[in-house]
């Protein structure tokens, strides 16, 4: 490749072929190893053309402007609330994320989530593990087969759901504030009817100011005590306060979390219910699909500074 090496900014610790290949091609500065942030910047912020980043790290506001080169912010992840679009908009800085490569793991997570919850799989592994198997027989569960499977946010993780929940011989439903292709599901008109129906809510919305708290105790309490609710967008589309009060008061069924408000945090009530499946945002946490990831936010990174069009651009 004949890519000078350009000075190019890490906000966190990326995925090792990634890091390799940045590292090979361009010159990196480390913020999250940065003691002082704020010094770290004014003293490279000028040579900076290049942000990588994460839909963890993302890149707000006054990271865009302490880099007045900036020309590219490549993003490992699909979701890209974390990162100023208007900033970058009006700096037009490019902006790039990893979408479709991910979009089949995200959606088994969500399936994973589903029959974990429902078949109690993971109750069910702890009430062997303590030994309660010779004291008598697990409780039943719920059979998802013939079950309304309610999907919010029919893109492509969403459309990737219900093509597997079909599978299982589940009905789909969704709701999607943008008109679609007649995918041939059910649409609702608004998310409440739509959870009052529904026998499983499946969010796969992106995340951002549109969304949030989109799931509020209004929505819950329509979903009701046999609705089980799963999350694989993001934290903020849930009142995560309304959803653990709708759990502890047996008000919903129960839920599969991959995503939370505040993560790492996780609330402390959640932790001890056994009617929800709790998982650290690994969605797309496998080996193939976080190296292919790594692969599309390079190609976007080494197609922008070789003057090709990136392949995957947000703005
Ligand atoms: C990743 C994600 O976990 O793609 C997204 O939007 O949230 C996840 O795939 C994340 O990008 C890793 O930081």
């Amino acid at each position: 490749m004949t890519v000078q090496k350009i000075d190019v900014l890490v906000t966190g610790p990326l995925q090792p072929w990634l890091m390799s290949a940045v590292e090979r091609d361009f010159r990196v500065h480390k913020l999250w190893l940065a003691s002082d942030r704020d010094a770290f910047l004014k003293e490279h912020g000028e040579q900076i053309r290049g942000v990588v980043t994460s839909a963890l790290y993302g890149a707000k506001a006054p990271l865009i402007d302490a880099l007045p080169k900036l020309e590219i912010i490549a993003s490992f992840g699909v979701g890209f609330d974390t990162i100023d679009l208007e900033a970058a908009r009006r700096r037009k800085i490019v902006v790039t994320n990893t979408p479709d490569v991910l979009t089949d793991c995200v959606a088994d997570t969500a399936i994973a989530l589903l029959l974990a919850v429902t078949r109690r799989i993971c109750e069910a592994d702890r009430f062997l593990r303590a030994g309660k198997w010779s004291q008598g027989r697990f409780p039943l569960a719920t059979k998802v087969g013939g079950k309304n499977c309610c999907i919010a946010g029919l893109g492509n993780v969403g459309s990737a759901i219900a093509f597997r929940a079909k599978g299982f011989g589940m009905t789909i439903g969704y709701y999607d504030p943008y008109p679609k292709r007649d995918p041939g599901y059910h649409r609702y008109d608004n998310l409440e009817t739509m959870a009052r129906e529904a026998d499983f809510l499946m969010l796969a919305l992106p995340g951002g100011e549109q969304t949030h708290h989109a799931i509020n105790a209004r929505i819950l309490s329509a979903l009701g005590p046999k609705g089980f609710l799963i999350n694989v967008a993001r934290g903020s589309v849930v009142d995560q306060a309304a959803l653990v009060k709708a759990l502890v008061a047996g008000e919903i069924a129960g839920a599969g979390l991959d995503v939370f408000e505040d993560e790492p945090t996780v609330p402390p009530e959640l932790i001890k219910l056994d009617n929800v499946v709790l998982t650290p945002h690994i969605a797309s946490g496998t080996h193939e699909t976080r190296e292919a990831m790594g692969q599309l936010t390079f190609a976007n990174l080494e197609a922008y500074f070789s003057g090709k069009p990136v392949v995957t651009r947000v703005v």
